[in-house]
């Protein structure tokens, strides 16, 4: 089993990642496997250009020589694929975006409607690839938060597994260990749960994003 993470803080010390290597860190204990973690922000991946000589060549390759065909190899291989990332202006960090932009290589000009979504006919199959979400954030828990990531994934990679957390910047304050600490073992078991069942249950995902900290209580320290 090849899992790859693409990690999209551009932080030494992730916040996410923290969350994300717990998940690993229990995956790794049931199922065997390959691990590689990219770190997207020393890769040279420059904007998408627009040009479609990707669907000009159907080779899969996107004619701009930078980093980005080794990440697309990397995709293709892997069977598991983790996007961590800091929820940026309710977005992917745009270092990530310009990966996300430039995954068209993968897909053809052609297009088809399933189950009420328009999408790119394949040019590899990536059907059995499995996407995975996991995206920290500056803000407590409120409904729009999170709300356009959601349909952007769900629209980039169909059904991936989206997990959501709010009050992240607690993972790096050592003085919030009580409540961080037990989050991450929470990730440490779903990673588990991850590995035996392929998907996580609603009740798991729902216990990863619930708010370590009342909302009142976070916005009272925050605000000094
Ligand atoms: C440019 C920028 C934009 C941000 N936008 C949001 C946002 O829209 N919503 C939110 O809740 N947090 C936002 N944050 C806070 C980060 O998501 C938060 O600090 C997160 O814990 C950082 O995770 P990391 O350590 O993995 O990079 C933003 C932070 C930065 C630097």
């Amino acid at each position: 089993m090849k899992v790859l993470v693409l990690n999209g803080s551009p932080k030494a010390k992730s916040d996410t990642m923290r969350m994300t290597r717990s998940f690993l860190e229990g995956f790794a204990a049931k199922e065997n496997c390959d691990i590689a973690i990219v770190d997207v922000i020393k890769k040279e991946v420059r904007p998408c250009m627009g040009c479609f000589m990707c669907w000009k060549n159907g080779d899969g390759r996107c004619v701009q020589k930078d980093d980005q065909n080794d990440i697309l190899i990397e995709i293709l291989q892997s069977d598991v694929i983790i996007w961590s990332f800091p929820l940026y202006t309710y977005s992917v960090p745009s270092h990530l975006k310009a990966v996300i932009d430039r995954l068209i290589p993968l897909v053809k000009l052609s297009m088809h409607e399933e189950n009420g979504r328009v999408q790119h006919d394949a040019l590899f199959d990536l059907s059995k690839k499995r996407f995975v979400v996991i995206s920290g954030a500056g803000f407590p828990d409120w409904e729009g938060n999170f709300e356009g990531l959601r349909l952007q994934m769900k629209n980039n990679f169909g059904n991936p597994l989206l997990i959501f957390v709010p009050e992240t910047p607690l993972l790096n304050i050592p003085e919030a260990a009580p409540l961080s600490e037990p989050l991450l073992e929470k990730f440490r078991l779903a990673g588990e749960e991850y590995a035996e069942s392929q998907t996580l249950s609603k009740e798991t995902v729902a216990l990863l994003e619930t708010p370590m900290m009342p909302k009142d209580q976070y916005l009272a320290q925050l605000n000094g």
